[in-house]
C-alpha cells in the first residue's frame, strides 16, 4: 500500500505517545509547572533583552520600543494561547511537529520538524556567540584579554589590523558545558537552571527598580520620533522594524512544550507554564525597554551592551559587573534549553520513523537521548564557533515565525476535525483570535529581509530532499 505525504496521527495515535506505549517510555516525569515556567523563563530572557534592544530603540522605534515589545508581545501572546490548547489537547513532545502531524498531515509535520532546527539549533548557536560577546566585555573590565582570533568567526575582522578571526572558543565551549549537563540529567539540568533563572530575573528586577530611580521624562519625548522618510526608521513603521527585531527576545517559550513527556500532569503543567513563562517576561521586557530609554537618549543606545549604557549613567560599578554575569547566565539557559528542546523534537520525529532511530534512543543510565543530545552538541558547537550572529539571527527568526504561524492554522484546523474533544484549555474568541496571530505572525516574516526568504527557501529544499529520500520511506504511521 502506498502511503499518502499527507498520512495524519490521530490522537489516539498521540495519546499512546504520551501513556509511552509507541515511544517515551525511557523519559523521565520530573518537572511540575514552577520548573517548566522556569524552563520557559530560561530560553525567553537572554540576548534579546541583553542585545538587541538597544539597536532597535536607536536605529528604529526611539522610546517607542515600548510599543514594539508590546506588540510583539501580544502576537506571542496570541501564539501562546494556540499553544497552550494544543499542548493540553495533546501532551505530546516534539511540540508543533507533534501537533501539526495531527492536523496537517506528514509532510507538513516533516517540514515543520525542520524548520524547528533553524529556531533551536541555530536558536542555540546565535545565542552562543552572544554569550562570547559578554564574557569578552565582562573579562575585559576585568582587565584580561583573550587572543582575538579566538574569539571570532572564521575570516572575520576581530578589530586588530592584520588579524582575522579563526574560531570562536568561548562559543563553542559554552555549547560543550551544557551539553554534558544535558547528559546528565534532565532533572539535574532542570535544578542548574532554576539557580540561574533566578539570579536572572532577580538582576533584571534591580535594573527596573534602580533604573526608576534615575529615569528623566523628557527623554521619553518625543515618545514616537518622526519618520526618517524611509519605512521602519522611527514613526509607527519604526514601531512596527522595531517589533519584527525584539520578537527574538521572545522565542523559546514554545520550548516548554517540547518537555511535555517529561512534565507531571502536562495537560495542565504545560500550558500553565507557557502562559505564565510569557506574562512574567512581557511584563519585564516592557520594563527594561522603558527604563533604558527612560535612563539614555536613546540615540546613545546602540551598542551591544545598552544595559551597561544606563548603569554608566547610574553610576553604580557592582551593578554593571554584577548584570555582565547575570547576562552570561541568563544567555547560558537559553542555550540549555533550546539544546534540550532540539533532542526532544528530533526524539518525536525518530519515534515516527522519519528520522533514523538513532535520535529515540534514550540512555539507560542517564534517562536521557545521551547520544543525539552529544551529536548536537558538536554540530552546533561548529556552527556557533565558525557562523557570523547576524546571519544566524534573522533565520531563527522566519524559522520560528514560519512554525508560530502554523501552530495557530492547526488549532483552527483541530477544532473543525475534533470539535467533540474535551479541551481543557481554549484559545477564546477562535477562529478570529488563531487567525490573527497566524497573520501576525506573516506580517512579522514580511519585515525580514529578501535574503533572509531565500535562505530559508533553500533550508526547505534541503528538508525536502531529505523526506523523500529518508523520512516519507521509512515513516510508521498511516
Ligand atoms: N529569546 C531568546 C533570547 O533572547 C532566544 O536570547
Amino acid at each position: 500500500m502506498t502511503r499518502g505525504f499527507l498520512a495524519r496521527k490521530t490522537i489516539e495515535d498521540l495519546r499512546a505517545d504520551e501513556g509511552g506505549e509507541t515511544r517515551g517510555a525511557g523519559l523521565a516525569r520530573s518537572l511540575g509547572p514552577i520548573s517548566l515556567t522556569a524552563l520557559g523563563v530560561g530560553a525567553i530572557i537572554g540576548a534579546g533583552i541583553f542585545v538587541l534592544t538597544g539597536a532597535a530603540a536607536a536605529r528604529y522605534a526611539g522610546p517607542a520600543v515600548i510599543l514594539s515589545f508590546a506588540l510583539a508581545g501580544l502576537a506571542c501572546a496570541v501564539v501562546a494561547l494556540c499553544y497552550a490548547e494544543l499542548a493540553a489537547l495533546i501532551p505530546v513532545s516534539g511540540s508543533t511537529y507533534s501537533y501539526v502531524y495531527a492536523s496537517l498531515g506528514e509532510i507538513f509535520a516533516w517540514i515543520i520538524g525542520w524548520d524547528l532546527v533553524l529556531e533551536y539549533a541555530m536558536g542555540a548557536a546565535t545565542v552562543a556567540v552572544g554569550w562570547s560577546g559578554y564574557l569578552v566585555s565582562l573579562l575585559a573590565s576585568l582587565g584580561l584579554r583573550l587572543p582575538p582570533q579566538f574569539t571570532a568567526p572564521v575570516g572575520a575582522a576581530t578589530g586588530i589590523a592584520g588579524v582575522t578571526g579563526l574560531f570562536n572558543v568561548p562559543a563553542a565551549a559554552v555549547v560543550a558545558i551544557v551539553t554534558g549537563l544535558l547528559v546528565l540529567g534532565t532533572r539535574e539540568s532542570a535544578r542548574v537552571n532554576n539557580v540561574m533563572v533566578g539570579f536572572k530575573l532577580a538582576v533584571v528586577l534591580v535594573v527596573i527598580l534602580v533604573g526608576g530611580l534615575h529615569v528623566v521624562p523628557a527623554h521619553w519625548s518625543p515618545f514616537l520620533p518622526a519618520n526618517s522618510g524611509e519605512f521602519g526608521h522611527f514613526g509607527w513603521s519604526g514601531v512596527l522594524r522595531g517589533a519584527a527585531v525584539v520578537f527574538f527576545a521572545y522565542i523559546g517559550f514554545d520550548a516548554v512544550s517540547t518537555a511535555a513527556q517529561e512534565a507531571h500532569e502536562p495537560q495542565r503543567s504545560v500550558p500553565v507554564g507557557l502562559v505564565a513563562s510569557l506574562m512574567i517576561c512581557t511584563a519585564l521586557y516592557i520594563g527594561v525597554a522603558a527604563v533604558l530609554t527612560g535612563v539614555v537618549p536613546f540615540q546613545k543606545l546602540d551598542r551591544p551592551d545598552p544595559i551597561s549604557a544606563a548603569i554608566d549613567v547610574i553610576g553604580l560599578p557592582w551593578l554593571a559587573v554584577t548584570v555582565k554575569f547575570a547576562a552570561l547566565a541568563g544567555l547560558t539557559t537559553v542555550i540549555l534549553v533550546l539544546l534540550f528542546g532540539q533532542t526532544r523534537i528530533l526524539y518525536a520525529m525518530a519515534s515516527d520513523g522519519l528520522l533514523p532511530a538513532f535520535f529515540s534512543r534514550v540512555s539507560p543510565r542517564f534517562r536521557t537521548p545521551a547520544a543525539s543530545q552529544s551529536l548536537i552538541g558538536l554540530l552546533v558547537g561548529a556552527i556557533a564557533g565558525l557562523a557570523p550572529i547576524d546571519l544566524l539571527g534573522e533565520m531563527v527568526s522566519i524559522g520560528t515565525l514560519a512554525a508560530f504561524a502554523l501552530v495557530c492554522v492547526a488549532v483552527i484546523y483541530l477544532r473543525r476535525s475534533h470539535p467533540e474533544r474535551p479541551r481543557p484549555f481554549r484559545v477564546p474568541g477562535s477562529p478570529a483570535i488563531p487567525t490573527l496571530g497566524a497573520l501576525a505572525c506573516l506580517g512579522l516574516m514580511a519585515g525580514l529581509p529578501w535574503e533572509t526568504w531565500a535562505r530559508l527557501l533553500v533550508w526547505l529544499a534541503l528538508g525536502m530532499a531529505i523526506y523523500f529520500s529518508y523520512g516519507h520511506r521509512h515513516a510508521r504511521i498511516g
